[in-house]
C-alpha cells in the first residue's frame, strides 16, 4: 500500500529497506510535546486568519489535545510506516476527526514543521541545562565558601607550582560555567525566531499570519527568509558547541577528581553513592561517575562533529540527510545533562581532606616565588636577581632533600649575605595564600568574598 499521506502518485509502498532508511520516527517520537503544540498553534492561526473554519479549528484543537493526553499516558502505538513524528500525530488525527485532520497541513510543510518541533525542543532543553548548570555551581560556592581558607597546591604541568585554596578552585569552574551559561543564552536567544510559515520552502500563498504564529510559540518573531528558515540548522551546531565547551569543562573537572580520589593524592574522599567496588580487589574505590563524565565528554563533541560534517555539502534548502541531526543531538544533550547531574551530585558529597592538601601544598618548593618576592620586596633586589638567588637556595634545600623553610639562615647567607631571619615567614604556604590579596587572587578572604558573591547572585535567580 502506498503512503496515505504522499502516496497520491505511487503505486506501491517502499520497500522494508527503504523503510528502514527512511523512518525517523523511532527517534523523533521524543519531539511529540513540541510537534503538538506547534500544530495547536498553526491551527490556531489558520483560525485566526480565516483560511479554516472556527468549527474545523475547534474539532483538530480538540483532537491533538486528546492524542497529547494519550502520547503522555504512553498508550498510543508508533507506526514506521508513517515514517515520522509529523505523520504519525496527523494519521492518528485523522482517525479521531475525519476530514478535517486533512486541512491542518494547510499552508505548512513537514520542511517548516520540523524546523519549528527542532528549535522548541532545543530551547526547551537549553532552559534545563541553565538551570543545571546554575545547581553545579551553587554546590561548587557551597563549597568555595566552607573551604575559602584550605591550602591547596596549586598546579602548572602538573607540577606543584604555588599554593592556593580549595575554595579558589572550586571557584574557578564556577567562573567557566558561568560563561558556559552566556553561551546556552546566546544560542537560546538567537535560535528565537519561528520558521514554521515557510512552508516547503518559498512561502505560501494563503493569507497567514506568521507573526501570530511566532507569538503563540513564544518565539520573539517569525523568521525572515522562507529558504533560510527550512534549511538552517545552525541552532543546534550552536547548541552544540556550547555543549561541547560545558562537557569539556566537567571533563577536566573529572579529570582532577579522578587524581584526587587516588590514595597517591588522598585530597578529597568520594561518598558511596558516587564511587563503585572492584569485583576482585576489595579494596577499591573506584570514581566511575568522574570517570565516566570525562568519557562522555568525547561523545558530545563527536556529535557537533557529525552535524557540521553534514550540513557542509548541502545546497539550500531541505535534503533528507538533515533527519540525521536528531539522534545526536539527543544523545549529546542527554548526556550532558545527565554529567551535570553526577558532577553536582559529586560535588555536594565530596569530602576533601585538608590536612593532606595543606601538607601537599608545600611540596615542591611551591613557596620559592614568595621567597623571590621577598628578595625584591625586603632587599629591592631586581626580580630576575632574585629568581636566580632563589633558584639557587632551591638547589641547595633539593640537594639536602629537605623543604625551603628547613633551611638555616647561615645556609641562606652563603647563597645571598643580606637575607635575614624575617625571611622564614613568608615561606609557610598560609602565609603563601593570604599574601595573594591581588583581585582575582587566592587569599581566603578574596575567596570569601567572591564565593558570597556567586552565593547571593545564584539565590536572586531563583527568586
Ligand atoms: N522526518 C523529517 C526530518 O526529520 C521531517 C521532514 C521531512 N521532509 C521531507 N520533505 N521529506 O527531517
Amino acid at each position: 500500500m502506498s503512503n496515505r499521506m504522499w502516496g497520491g502518485r505511487f503505486a506501491t509502498g517502499p520497500d522494508a529497506i527503504m523503510e528502514e532508511i527512511n523512518a525517523s520516527i523511532d527517534f523523533d517520537q521524543r519531539l511529540w510535546r513540541q510537534d503538538i503544540r506547534g500544530s495547536l498553534a498553526h491551527a490556531a492561526m489558520l483560525g485566526e486568519t480565516g483560511i479554516l473554519t472556527r468549527d474545523d479549528v475547534n474539532v483538530i484543537s480538540a483532537g491533538l489535545k486528546a492524542i497529547e493526553a494519550e502520547i503522555e499516558s504512553g498508550t498510543f502505538t508508533f507506526s514506521r510506516a508513517l515514517e515520522d513524528i509529523h505523520m504519525n500525530v496527523e494519521s492518528n488525527l485523522k482517525e479521531r476527526i475525519g476530514a478535517a485532520a486533512g486541512r491542518l497541513h494547510t499552508a505548512r510543510s513537514r520542511n517548516d514543521q520540523v524546523a519549528t518541533d527542532m528549535r522548541l525542543w532545543v530551547r526547551d532543553t537549553l532552559e534545563t541545562l541553565d538551570r543545571q548548570i546554575a545547581d553545579l555551581q551553587l554546590a561548587l560556592a557551597e563549597k568555595a565558601e566552607a573551604h575559602a581558607g584550605a591550602v591547596m597546591p596549586g598546579f602548572t604541568h602538573l607540577q606543584s607550582a604555588q599554593p592556593v585554596t580549595f575554595g579558589h578552585h572550586m571557584l574557578a569552574y564556577v567562573e567557566m560555567l558561568a560563561r558556559d551559561r552566556g553561551r546556552v543564552h546566546d544560542a537560546r536567544e538567537r535560535l528565537n525566531e519561528c520558521p514554521l510559515g515557510a512552508a516547503a520552502l518559498a512561502g505560501t500563498s494563503f493569507p497567514i499570519d506568521r507573526f501570530h504564529t511566532a507569538k503563540a510559540l513564544g518565539f520573539a518573531r517569525p523568521t525572515a527568509n522562507s529558504l533560510d528558515s527550512v534549511s538552517d540548522r545552525d541552532f543546534v551546531l550552536e547548541t552544540l558547541a556550547a555543549a561541547s565547551i560545558c562537557a569539556m569543562h566537567l571533563s577536566r573537572f573529572a579529570e582532577e577528581i579522578v587524581l584526587w580520589a587516588t590514595p597517591q593524592f588522598g585530597f578529597v574522599k568520594l561518598s558511596d553513592k558516587f564511587s563503585t567496588g572492584s569485583s576482585i580487589m576489595p579494596q577499591k574505590r573506584n570514581p566511575d561517575a568522574a570517570e565516566l563524565v570525562r568519557g562522555k565528554a568525547g561523545r558530545v563533541f563527536g556529535h557537533l562533529q557529525a552535524l557540521l560534517t553534514m550540513m557542509k555539502g548541502l545546497p539550500l534548502t531541505y535534503s533528507k540527510d538533515m533527519q540525521e541531526d536528531k539522534e545526536g543531538t539527543f544523545d549529546a544533550l542527554q548526556s550532558l545533562s545527565l554529567c551535570l547531574a553526577a558532577t553536582s551530585g559529586m560535588v555536594r558529597d565530596m569530602e576533601p581532606n585538608l590536612k593532606v592538601m595543606k601538607k601537599a601544598a608545600g611540596l615542591g618548593y611551591a613557596t620559592a616565588t614568595d621567597l623571590a618576592d621577598w628578595l625584591v620586596q625586603v632587599l629591592k633586589m631586581p626580580f630576575r636577581d632574585a629568581h636566580h638567588v632563589t633558584g639557587k637556595l632551591v638547589g641547595v634545600a633539593s640537594a639536602r632533600g629537605i623543604g625551603l623553610e628547613k633551611l638555616t639562615l647561615a645556609e641562606m647567607q652563603d647563597v645571598e649575605p643580606q637575607i635575614t631571619e624575617a625571611v622564614f615567614a613568608v615561606l609557610g604556604v598560609e602565609q603563601s595564600v593570604k599574601s595573594r590579596v591581588s583581585y582575582g587572587g587566592t587569599a581566603p578572604a578574596n575567596v570569601r568574598r567572591q564565593a558570597k558573591r556567586w552565593l547571593k547572585q545564584l539565590a536572586k535567580e531563583q527568586q
